[in-house]
């Protein structure tokens, strides 16, 4: 099959966009409001875009507390998310006010970060200390605009101990979460090497 997106005919149940740019990682950030109030929402619309410096993006539809908040105090965190939290993860997704501190709803404790004001989800098997960079805005050629990228420099990472094995990361023992279409996920507890050719 073929669809053109401008009319966007595609004759499914749903846009299968979504679900053909899989998996996604999800990060789940956590922001501080400029009066203080704990933020925490999963975003899928997630990736690390450079390593020189380290630097990673959310894209938010629409200007979402975590955008303001990175935004407005410069800092946010990017939590890990793994199987073990699924569940919270996703109560965090939760549409609530600014006001509603998503740790709290979800039932999660926090843990100070070391450089950055925004705490970080306890329990999570690494997470990336980021200090905001820039918003780019997502406007289509006919000028329809939805969602920004946030860029953020990651300035600390925090790795737990019990998924470093042999001098490398542990991927499948951290069974990270990542996000398909429709409702979705897929667990990373396996994994294969390819080598590159020389
Ligand atoms: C797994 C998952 C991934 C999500 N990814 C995104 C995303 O990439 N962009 C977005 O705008 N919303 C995404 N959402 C929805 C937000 O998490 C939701 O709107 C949340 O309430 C935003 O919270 P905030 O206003 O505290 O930032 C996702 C939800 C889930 C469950």
């Amino acid at each position: 099959m073929f669809y053109d997106t401008t009319a966007n005919a595609h004759g499914l149940k749903h846009d299968p966009f979504k679900a053909l740019i899989v998996p996604r990682p999800i990060g789940w950030i956590s922001t501080l409001s400029e009066d203080g109030v704990l933020n925490l929402a999963p975003y899928s619309f997630f990736n690390g875009v450079s390593t020189d410096p380290h630097i990673v993006m959310f894209a938010s539809g629409g200007r979402k507390d975590s955008q303001r908040n990175a935004e407005e105090t410069g800092e946010f965190v990017c939590n890990l998310s793994s199987w073990d939290q699924r569940d919270e993860m996703n109560k965090s997704s939760a549409t609530v006010g600014p006001e509603v501190d998503e740790f709290a709803l979800a039932g999660l404790s926090t843990l100070p970060s070391l450089k950055v004001k925004p705490p970080r989800v306890a329990g999570a098997p690494a997470h990336f200390e980021c200090v905001y960079l820039q918003t780019v805005p997502m406007i289509a050629r006919d000028g329809r605009h939805t969602y920004d990228i946030v860029l953020g420099e990651v300035i600390g990472v925090h790795i737990d101990d019990r998924f470093i094995s042999g001098g490398m990361v542990d991927t499948a023992a951290m069974k990270p979460i990542a996000r398909l279409g429709y409702h979705d996920y897929a667990v990373v507890d396996e994994v294969f090497s390819l080598k590159r050719p020389g």
